[in-house]
């Protein structure tokens, strides 16, 4: 068999974007002026960019949603942008992972309440290793994938067993964290990075993974650690690339360890609309560049060209473009000096 293409297997999420008048004290009330929803989560994200960089990708979805209204909204969003959603398992027991986002109309603040919901099930047996025909197998992200996070006597977490077992399979293995505030990463991620191929992250997780600093008390990239975050998430295991992206440019290892600085372009005043999913654009870049070959100097442009294509509009997924356009985009634009 030839594998082809890319599946993505993790967090899937209802977003309610909600506009309110102000935000209120507990006991109070506040006016929701306007509402719209999307898909979220990594799995769409990062897919329907995907899709949208080239449709004639081979693209499959794994998670587990509701038996309910949110998630047979999810399963026609990604079937609709040609996505294969065999392995997009609904359940009875819970519902379908939401957040609500609320946004005060004058300020742009935004304060989320977030419903774990049918994400927390997703398990080593929803990967059914028989149907998955692609060359690259992403998750996004473990932290927040309980049965999956646990732990696993042979391999240190069901998530590594995993990846070990697509390794076998002759599949790569690609690993996006998220950047909740905790303590777990150098306990949770470790296990997974051994069997990890590509590993694309932000500034703060690579740190809280390798517990070296990224940022000073003025917030500044310390930019003599950033070498040494990208060697030790080598050390820990991740066998081709290391990508650490961040507002100020991406920093990388290729399989033979030489290091590579991609600076972010010099944007324009008020080019950015918002930031959501600018992050899992990045990662459709690189798999992208991945699943043609390319090598990693290529995938960080065309990463950083669709993370920042990301930015120039709200939404999740609205600014990415085909790859001709994402590539345009990156000649076109000025890198920071
Ligand atoms: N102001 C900015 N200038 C340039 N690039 C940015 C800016 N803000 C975000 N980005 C890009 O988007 C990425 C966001 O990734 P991440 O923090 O992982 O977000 P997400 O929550 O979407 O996963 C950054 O690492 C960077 O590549
Ligand atoms: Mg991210």
């Amino acid at each position: 068999m030839e594998r082809k293409g890319i599946t993505i297997g993790g967090i899937i999420v209802f977003d309610y974007i909600k506009i309110v008048d102000t935000y209120p004290k507990v006991g109070r009330l506040a006016n929701i002026l306007n509402i719209e929803y999307s898909v979220g989560g990594a799995v769409p994200n990062t897919l329907i960019d995907l899709a949208k960089m080239d449709k004639s990708l081979s693209l499959q979805a794994i998670g587990v949603v509701g038996n309910d209204k949110l998630g047979e909204y999810v399963l026609k969003v990604l079937k609709e942008n040609n996505i294969n959603t065999e392995m997009v398992f609904q359940q009875n027991e819970v519902g379908t992972s939401f957040t609500d986002d609320m946004i005060v109309e004058s300020t742009g603040e935004r304060t989320f309440f977030h419903y774990r919901g049918a994400n927390s099930l997703l398990d080593i047996t929803h990967f059914d290793f028989d149907r998955i025909n692609s060359k690259i197998l992403h998750v996004g992200y473990p932290l927040l994938l309980e049965k999956l996070d646990s732990s696993d006597p042979d391999y240190g977490t069901v998530l590594a067993k995993t990846l070990a077992t697509a390794q076998q399979k002759g599949i790569k293995t690609s690993l996006d964290l998220v950047s909740e505030n905790s303590d777990r990463f150098s306990k949770i991620i470790p296990p997974s990075l051994k069997y990890t191929d590509y590993c694309t992250i932000n500034e703060i997780e690579a740190s809280l993974t390798t517990n070296i600093p990224i940022r000073d008390t003025e917030d500044k990239l310390i930019v003599d650690n950033i070498e040494p975050i990208c060697f030790k998430l080598k050390e820990i295991g991740v066998k081709q690339w290391v990508i650490v992206h961040s507002p100020e440019g991406a920093f990388a290892l290729d399989e033979t360890n030489n290091f590579y600085i991609q600076p972010s372009f010099d944007l324009p005043k008020g080019y950015i609309k918002g930031t959501v999913g600018a992050g899992d654009a990045f990662c459709a870049g690189v798999l992208y560049s991945i699943n043609k070959g390319w090598d990693i100097s290529k995938a960080l442009k065309v990463g950083t060209a669709t993370a920042t294509a990301c930015l120039s509009k709200s939404g999740t997924t609205n600014g990415v473009k085909n790859i001709e356009i994402m590539m345009k985009l990156y000649r076109e634009m000025n890198v920071k000096s």
